[in-house]
């Protein structure tokens, strides 16, 4: 298996997209912590992986909060031993006018989607510097960060930023054999009971610009960020990965 011996964090995997990374990472060997803000949530999804026979423990954290960020890496780290890998799931969506917005549902945003990547990625990366071994950080964005949506001005603006923080931990971390990417879902249907399912217009108007015709599955995310933790993708860093069916290469919807 890729991920043999290996010990991966994954933030936000409780449920929906987190909970499928997990999983695949868990299937590929890896000891897997399930770290979400849901601790009871993160206990059920640890213990449905443990109950396939896969290597997984759940730790409560706040990613937004810097202490609680720290605990939780030196939390793993004490348990099940270091950490090879972070993937930066954890994150929140919004849906309000620009001129609406209050200054708290900024700060709310950005809190959790670009400042908590920047303090989980921090913590796990000053280890892997001090431990010497390289390691991974995948971060997931969304097509968002490129293709601007209504009603999702700090949504947007926290995705774009975390491709920016990407690359510049990509040029930081390279010299110590840490890669650092991104992986962007186009939307992805996840059933999950944390996140409010997409109405069927959004679904709709979506689709007509997906040439795959079709929204995503967690899986399609999950193997993607798998393929990234191997070493198979051990010369590849700074990239941002879109897995939209082909969403963000242009308008598809619009033609003769
Ligand atoms: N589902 C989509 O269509 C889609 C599309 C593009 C990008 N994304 C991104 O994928 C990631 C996962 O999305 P999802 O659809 O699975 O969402 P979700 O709401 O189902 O899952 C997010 C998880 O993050 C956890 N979380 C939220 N705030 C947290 C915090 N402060 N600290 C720790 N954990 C926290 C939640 O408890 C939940 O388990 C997000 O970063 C999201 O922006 C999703």
């Amino acid at each position: 298996m890729e991920l043999d011996g290996k010990v991966a964090v994954v933030t936000g995997s409780a449920a929906g997209i987190g909970k499928a990374i997990a999983t695949a990472l868990a299937r590929e060997g890896a000891s897997v912590a399930v770290a979400d803000i849901l601790g009871d949530m993160a206990r059920e999804t640890a213990g449905e992986l443990a109950s396939e026979g896969l290597s997984a423990t759940a730790f409560a954290v706040d990613v937004s909060d810097p202490e609680q960020v720290e605990a939780m890496v030196r939390d793993v780290t004490e348990k099940l031993g270091q950490v090879d890998i972070l993937v930066n799931d954890a994150g929140i969506g919004q849906s309000q006018s620009f001129l609406d917005m209050a200054a708290e549902e900024w700060d709310r945003v950005i809190a959790v989607n670009l400042k908590g990547s920047f303090l989980c990625s921090q913590a796990v990366a000053r280890r892997m510097v001090g431990r010497g071994q390289g390691g991974r950080v995948i971060s997931i964005v969304s097509t968002a960060a490129e293709n601007a949506r209504t009603d999702a001005a700090a949504y947007c603006a926290s995705k774009a930023g975390l491709v920016q923080l990407t690359k510049v931990m990509a040029l930081e971390l390279g010299v110590h054999g840490v890669t650092v990417n991104a992986v962007g879902p186009g939307l992805t249907i996840t059933g999950s009971p944390v996140r409010k399912p997409p109405t069927d217009a959004y679904r709709t108007a979506f689709v007509a610009d997906v040439p795959f015709g079709r929204t995503g599955l967690p899986s399609d995310i999950a193997q993607t960020v798998a393929f990234l933790a191997s070493a198979k993708a051990e010369f590849i860093t700074g990239q941002v990965i879109y897995v939209d069916g082909g969403y963000s290469a242009g308008k598809y919807s619009v033609r003769e």
